[in-house]
């Protein structure tokens, strides 16, 4: 099974502008032959960031879309017009989202089915918090987030799914490579349930991803790629991440 690895980058709520814009030309001056990459800067950027990397290839993506198109939404942005910024995904599901927001699996369902109509591919986030891997609910917890979260109209091309333990986010700490394998098989087994061509799904894993630990990570089977926070916030870290593919 030939999967295209995706390396993502989750800026989150960082970066100045002249900081997102020298990170974008930096990446998209060194674009990946190994892996697709993907940037999703902090939304007031996502404009700069789209001409920083022009027609390179490299993607952009947002960090979270309403699940409605238009309206009245103080604050909230839809997936039509990320779309027409020129975002290719968009990250629905983050648990900084589910903590922050409380948000649910059905809103995050919606969320990634308002992506897959404006059409933008759903990177949805999954992962259980540390309490939960301590009481063995591990594999139960993401098997119920994804059940949950993936809209029905899910296939490989619109939906990559996103393992991210909560207590190896930011944290420096990461699961063994023997627990990173068990959950993205237990996920492709879910998965086969509600996405016909399950086998062709891209499942990142993220969650302190570095260049020190990215080859053991991606080399992992059923690991199509990784969403990167801190260190994509660096050139050097995100395209060695890339490299170590
Ligand atoms: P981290 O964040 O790489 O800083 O742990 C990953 C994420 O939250 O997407």
């Amino acid at each position: 099974m030939a999967v295209r690895a995706l390396i993502a980058g989750n800026w989150k709520m960082n970066t100045s502008l002249a900081e997102a814009r020298s990170l974008a030309a930096g990446i998209a001056a060194q674009p990946s032959a190994a892996a697709d990459l993907l940037l999703c800067p902090p939304a007031p950027w996502l404009q700069s960031v789209a001409s920083e990397i022009g027609a390179t290839g490299v993607m952009l993506g947002g960090q979270d879309c309403h699940p409605t198109s238009a309206g009245a939404h103080t604050g909230d942005i839809s997936a039509e017009m990320l779309a027409e910024i020129g975002c290719s995904h968009v990250i629905v599901g983050h648990s900084e989202r589910r903590t922050d927001h409380w948000e649910s699996d059905a809103q995050v369902q919606a969320k990634a089915d308002a992506a897959l109509r404006a059409g933008l591919v759903a990177v949805i986030c999954v992962g259980e918090s540390e309490a939960e891997r301590d009481a063995g609910r591990d594999l139960a917890v993401v098997g119920g987030q994804l059940a949950g979260s993936i809209p029905a109209a899910a296939n490989a091309n619109n939906t990559v799914i996103a393992y991210e333990p909560v207590w190896a986010i930011g944290t420096g700490r990461t699961p063994t490579v023997q627990d990173v394998a068990a959950m993205h098989d237990h996920m492709r087994t879910v998965i086969a349930d509600k996405i016909s061509d399950a086998a062709h799904v891209k499942l990142l894993y993220g969650g302190s991803v570095t260049p020190a630990n990215a080859a053991e990570l991606l080399a992992v089977a059923n690991v199509n790629g990784a969403l990167v926070g801190g260190a994509s916030l660096q050139v050097e870290d995100f395209l060695a991440i890339a490299a170590a593919v």
